[in-house]
């Protein structure tokens, strides 16, 4: 048996990584070949993740890079098609909801090679969301769907998915999380950066329909205002980085910016948090798995499972919102709620023995 995992961004990392490594141990006599499409090739948005999750070096790089929508999914259609011919694969495992998610399983399922993808059967139900539509074409043209909680069955069954598709094995992202643990609670990041632990608003911002318009300048403002009664750290996204070039250099002077930072010093960071503000879906899975608040910036999530939990709530897309933050700190019960099902560090194995058992 060959299998292909078809990486691009820094998500996509830290949801491969323990499956490659549980495929590997289950699969030692199969051929295992990882394509990075280069999606995020800065080393703070890559190579750092392959050294942090002690992930192997890929075989192929395709190096696609920025582009549109269409430039990036056509340049990954195209290229990755030779690789595929070339390692004639059993299996391509895909993960998460990116344009090269989305991509690969086009490229792979047109050449009658079956598709796993991992993290599937989310939902926002808004496809002005990019990612929304990645997932439909990746859970509707896949062969084996990873499910990553419960709703996920009842999401894929409304849109007339077989059962026989559907596999509930759980979170991989929490894998990687369970795993380094021990390793990112020692690191003590936020003292290092200048925070205090549990006293500072640990924020994220890199959708487009945040950062690519007005809002973000709002939102910079607001967040200016709220650093006045809780500390703000802000470690930027290159596309929140550029889009940020506009803003005077006085609305951010209360604000704590870093470069991108690695793996175990962002969960160091939110470990620590007393609250954390993010438009994005990983950031809502991993403070509900820490039992940090999390104040999510968007008018939907494909992850009701963590509002659900207690862990996050939704702001709506209205920078208005975030100088509610400090009061609903405020009022918050501490404790670590009981994590989703199947949200327990062993997601990839099971996957791994769908895998298995396919054989
Ligand atoms: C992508 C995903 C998003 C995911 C996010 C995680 C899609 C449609 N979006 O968004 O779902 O949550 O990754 O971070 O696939 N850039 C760099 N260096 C890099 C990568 C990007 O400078 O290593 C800059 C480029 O200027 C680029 C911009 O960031 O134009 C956006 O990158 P892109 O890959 O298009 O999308 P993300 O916003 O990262």
């Amino acid at each position: 048996m060959r299998i292909l995992y078809v990486v691009g961004t820094r998500p996509n990392l830290v949801k491969t990584a323990p499956v490659i490594g549980a495929l590997r141990a289950r699969l030692p006599d199969a051929g295992h070949a990882i394509v990075h499409t280069g999606q995020h090739y800065d080393r703070q948005m890559s190579a750092v993740f392959f050294e942090e999750l002690g992930m192997p070096e890929p075989d192929h790089m395709l190096e696609v890079g920025s582009g549109s929508h269409a430039q990036q999914t056509a340049r990954v259609i195209e290229r990755l098609e030779p690789v595929l011919l070339d390692e004639e694969p059993d299996l391509v495992l895909v993960p998460g909801d990116v344009n090269s998610t989305m991509a690969a399983t086009v490229t792979a399922t047109k050449l009658g090679i079956a598709v796993g993808h991992i993290e599937s059967g989310l939902r926002s139900f808004d496809r002005t969301m990019p990612e929304e539509l990645n997932r439909i074409v990746a859970d509707h043209l896949g062969d084996h769907l990873f499910l990553h909680s419960d709703e996920a069955e009842e999401n894929l069954r409304a849109e007339g998915i077989p059962e026989a598709r559907m596999h509930f094995v759980g979170n991989t992202m929490i894998d990687t999380l369970v795993a380094l643990e021990g390793r990112f609670r020692e690191l003590g990041t936020a003292t290092r950066l200048g925070a205090e632990p549990g006293g500072y608003l640990l924020v994220t911002l890199h959708r487009p329909a945040l950062v690519d318009g007005p809002l973000l300048g709002e939102t910079i403002e607001r967040l200016g205002a709220v650093a006045a009664e809780i500390p703000v750290l802000f470690p930027v996204h290159p596309r929140t980085r550029k889009m940020m070039e506009g803003i005077a250099a006085a609305n951010l002077a209360g604000l704590t910016l870093t470069e991108p930072l690695g793996y175990l010093d962002f969960l160091s960071l939110i470990a620590d948090a007393g609250g954390v503000l993010t438009d994005s879906g990983g950031i809502q899975e991993e403070t509900t798995y820490l039992g940090v608040p999390c104040f999510t910036l968007r008018d939907n999530t494909e992850r009701p499972v963590t509002v659900r939990a207690g862990t996050n709530t939704l702001l709506g897309l209205d920078p208005a919102a975030i100088a509610t933050i400090p009061q609903q700190l405020g009022s918050r019960d501490a404790g670590r709620p009981e994590p989703p099902p199947l949200w327990d560090g062993r997601a990839a194995e099971r996957l791994a023995d769908v895998v298995a058992g396919l054989g």
